[in-house]
């Protein structure tokens, strides 16, 4: 089984959230009623979770349901308009767009200055740039203008970029969803890679994502939400377990059939 040291405590990475937090393990993140306004739009509506080390949580629902604002609420890009986030302030985030952002400079030269900015000196961020990009297998194109790559080159010069900063969480918001078939595997194999940690150290990912397969595939809890609001969350077999989400969330049920067909 997979274990994790947890303050002192050794913890079954697939221990719910409810025995984790009678057990007393410290979520990642904690959000307590937190609501997201923006001028009549409720983004985000009394949303209350928590996230543990080593998760890999996916957000499903409609374009406009949340997802996107959720995320933004976990790496502090947008304030609650009300409730409270607690999170772990020693955890190093990073995150993911649906379109990367890149500086018109080299392949490397993008990753070498994450890691500059985050501390390293400029001769060891270039050589540790170099090794993530080997990673993501874009060592052979690190001269070239990272403007110039394609989507999913990008995109896994992006996951390189949050894999040198080696971060604790990293989030996600659709990283798959503006690419082509091959580059979509070949980004969520990295994905999947790189939430597999070691083990000792296993990264807990937050991933927004319209492709269920996707999702199966990635993730081993779900949440649901509609208009802002939680409306299911769940260990990924129960969320595809159709009977019991049928009977249980009914909205996520229809969801789920919607996208399916
Ligand atoms: N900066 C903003 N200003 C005004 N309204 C916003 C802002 N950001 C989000 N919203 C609104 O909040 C709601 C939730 O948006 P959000 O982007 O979180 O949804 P989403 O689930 O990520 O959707 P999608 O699947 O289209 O990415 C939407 O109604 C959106 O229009
Ligand atoms: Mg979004």
């Amino acid at each position: 089984m997979n274990v994790q040291a947890v303050a002192g405590h050794t913890v079954p990475a697939g221990l719910s959230a409810p025995a984790r937090l009678a057990l007393n393990v410290r979520p990642v993140f904690e959000l307590t009623r937190v609501s997201v306004q923006f001028g009549r739009v409720m983004a985000l509506a009394d949303a209350s979770l928590s996230i543990f080390a080593g998760e890999r949580v996916a957000l499903v629902g409609a374009n406009g349901s949340g997802k996107s604002t959720l995320l933004r609420v976990l790496n502090r890009l947008c304030r609650p308009s009300a409730g409270q986030l607690a999170s772990d302030a020693t955890a190093r985030h990073a995150m993911l767009f649906q379109r990367p952002h890149m500086l018109r400079t080299t392949a490397q030269n993008n990753v070498a200055l994450a890691l500059w900015l985050a501390g390293t000196p400029w001769r060891a961020a270039r050589a540790q740039a170099l090794a993530a990009l080997e990673r993501v297998e874009l060592a052979a194109i690190a001269q070239r203008n990272a403007r110039t790559l394609s989507g999913g080159q990008q995109q896994r010069l992006a996951l390189a970029r949050a894999w040198a900063l080696q971060p604790d969480v990293l989030l996600l918001d659709e990283p798959t969803a503006s690419l082509d078939p091959h580059a979509k595997r070949e980004v969520e194999a990295l994905m999947a890679d790189f939430a597999a940690g070691t083990e000792a150290r296993r990264l807990t990912m937050v991933f927004a994502s319209h492709n269920l397969g996707q999702v199966k595939r990635l993730a081993d809890r779900v949440i649901y939400l509609e208009g802002g609001r939680v409306l299911a969350d769940l260990p990924v077999e129960l969320f595809f377990n159709g009977a019991l989400l049928q009977a249980a969330y009914p909205e996520a049920h229809l969801f789920v059939k919607g996208e399916m067909s």
